[in-house]
């Protein structure tokens, strides 16, 4: 059978959208905490997110406007406070996540509606989910609007709010087996953190051992 091709010049955005998000997977949630104006804190779901650098410690946002037009109320309280929190998803967050994807209107709280438990960041005004397994408090570093309909954001990770036990204060390593997290696959579908397995990375001069081993 032969292959497919895929022009993405010749492809609409959401056939893009719909590819992009099923091969490039699984992808990390943010479930990203802002406050508007008046003080109400807003909680929603990204997926077009990850960490890109440590030095500075950087993250990435992909926010798509509303279906209806406007930037979504994650992307006006960014730009306004100049401030948010990453909330990363595990397994027990998971149902909570999904339900802060709805379209509640801008002036309903989903923290208010949804009963969240709360705590304070200590360098940003904007609380974070207390229930999260880690909470990245970070501020607006740029925006980018490669077009009207989206924008790219990237964020200064300025501390880290980690559930006991799930960060060696002296190692500074996770521990994997106990963070469970949950990725984003295509559309409804999500994935477990599956069997972890482990390569060690191997030296040019180990490689030309083996070569001429062959
Ligand atoms: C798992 C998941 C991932 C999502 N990822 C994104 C994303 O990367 N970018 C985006 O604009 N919307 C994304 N959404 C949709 C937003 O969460 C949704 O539009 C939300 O209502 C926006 O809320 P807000 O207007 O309060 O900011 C995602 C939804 C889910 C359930």
């Amino acid at each position: 059978m032969a292959d497919q091709f895929f022009d993405f010049a010749a492809l609409q955005a959401i056939e893009r959208y719909k590819l992009l998000c099923g091969i490039v997977v699984p992808r990390p949630i943010a479930l990203v905490t802002s406050v508007d104006a008046r003080g109400r804190v807003n909680a929603a779901p990204f997926s077009f997110f990850n960490a890109f650098s440590e030095d500075p410690a950087q993250v990435v946002l992909g926010l798509q406007h509303k279906p209806e037009g406007g930037p979504k109320d994650t992307t006006r309280n960014i730009a306004r406070a100049q401030a948010f929190v990453v909330n990363m998803v595990d397994e027990p967050l998971a149902e909570l996540m999904n339900i802060c994807a709805t379209d509640f209107p801008p002036d309903v709280s989903e923290i208010e509606e949804l009963g969240i438990a709360t705590a304070p960041c200590r360098h940003i005004a904007v609380p974070r989910i207390a229930a999260a397994p880690f909470a990245l408090e970070c501020k607006r570093i740029v925006t980018l609007a490669f077009s009207d309909t989206r924008e790219m954001l990237i964020g200064e990770v300025l501390a880290v709010h980690a559930r006991d036990g799930l960060a060696d204060p002296a190692s500074h390593y996770v521990d994997t087996g106990a963070y469970r997290p949950i990725g984003r696959l295509a559309g409804t579908a999500y994935c477990h953190q599956g069997e972890v397995f482990k390569m060690e990375r191997i030296s040019y001069e180990t490689w030309r051992q083996r070569r001429n081993n062959r």
